[in-house]
């Protein structure tokens, strides 16, 4: 009903994985950018975010013909990093998820940072969704663009499909060393005992439908009340960066509550909101671009907030809000904590 749509906020879904798995280059395909492209090296060293609002998901995942009502106003998707340095940006995002999408490369099957990320999963029982991707370069393929897998595969040759079988065989093979059941999302009975693995090409845009529904159905039936609004501010920051004509700005997750223009927040410094910014929907919030500025925001959003002193602020601390009934002194002590 739309009563309880307005008292859902939007999941939180952390991308993860190896380097080069595709983790940046299936946002790209989902949004319809090139960030990939403009990475030093190809590598991604930030955590990124990108709001996707509930019509665009619709859309994506319309071929499929399932009941993609969504009850969430849309999904924050956080990308990072899978160079091992970013060993800290992965726990950072992984803490910040309510689900995640572990990326792996079907040629490659499971490496190292695949299961560092495992770890962290597990570690915080976080929920997760195995992207299977660049099945594309599997030999022979015939790509059918932005095709749900199920139907792409029907078209592909004897020779690929074993090829392809004998892929996920091993991937499935390897999850089981770890500890893991995972089986492909279609044949999977047991969701929750079992881990979903969703074939995907960041490339072709193949498999996207599947794992955009499967996101969604998945956290709406199993995480309300997790997703259920709450009014308590719940914020980390991301990213402290000089932004022309801004000064010195924070990038931040706003996970629960609201924020206001105007608001008093305690990070190591008092401050007080000057301007709350967010980049376009479908757009990813460490690349430079056109803002949209709010008087307020709900949770969950990727939000660029300007304010005097932020040079001060620390990525990875939690932003508190001092409100009306609020001791400044109380909360100046719990951010001191962080
Ligand atoms: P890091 O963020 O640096 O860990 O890498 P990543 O996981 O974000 O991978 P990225 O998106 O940078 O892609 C790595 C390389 O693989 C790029 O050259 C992409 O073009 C290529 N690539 C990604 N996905 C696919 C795919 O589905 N098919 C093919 N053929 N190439 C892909
Ligand atoms: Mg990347
Ligand atoms: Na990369």
């Amino acid at each position: 009903s739309p009563k309880q749509s307005e008292d859902l906020r939007s999941p939180i879904c952390c991308i993860m994985g190896h380097v080069d798995t595709g983790k940046t280059k299936l946002l790209d395909c989902i949004r319809g950018t090139n960030v990939q492209e403009g990475e030093a090296g190809g590598i991604t060293q930030q955590i990124g975010a990108t709001y996707f609002p509930a019509a665009n998901i619709r859309e994506r995942t319309k071929e499929l013909k399932a009941d993609a009502t969504l009850k969430v106003p849309g999904l924050l998707v956080i990308d990072t990093p899978g160079h091992e340095s970013f060993t800290n940006l992965r726990s950072r995002g992984s803490g910040l998820c309510d689900i995640a999408i572990l990326v792996v490369d079907i040629m490659h099957g499971l490496e190292p940072q695949t299961i560092e990320s495992l770890n962290l999963l597990k570690m915080r029982k976080t929920e997760f969704i195995i992207a299977l991707n660049k099945v594309d370069r599997l030999y022979d393929w015939k790509a059918r663009r932005n095709s749900p897998i199920g139907m792409t595969l029907k078209k592909q040759t004897k020779d690929v499909l074993s090829e392809f079988n004998r892929r996920v065989t091993h991937v499935i093979t390897q999850f089981k060393e770890q500890g893991l059941n995972t089986e492909l999302y279609y044949k999977n009975k047991e969701m929750g005992e079992t881990f979903s693995i969703v074939p995907t090409s960041a490339v072709t845009g193949e498999g996207i439908p599947d794992l955009l529904l499967l996101l969604v159905q998945w956290t709406q039936k199993t995480m309300v009340e997790k997703l259920t609004f709450s009014d308590e501010v719940q914020c980390t920051v991301l990213e402290v960066k000089v932004i022309e004509g801004l000064g010195t700005t924070i990038d931040v997750v706003l996970v629960n509550g609201v924020l206001h223009e105007g608001d008093q927040i305690v990070g190591p410094i008092v401050t007080s909101i000057r301007a709350l910014l967010t980049p376009h929907p479908m757009k990813e919030i460490r690349v430079k671009g056109a803002y949209m500025q709010h008087k307020e925001i709900k949770a969950a959003q990727g939000i660029k907030i300007a304010a005097q002193g932020l040079e001060h602020a620390i990525a990875g601390t939690s932003i508190y809000v001092v409100g009306p009934d609020d001791d400044l002194e109380d909360i100046k002590e719990a951010a001191k904590e962080d």
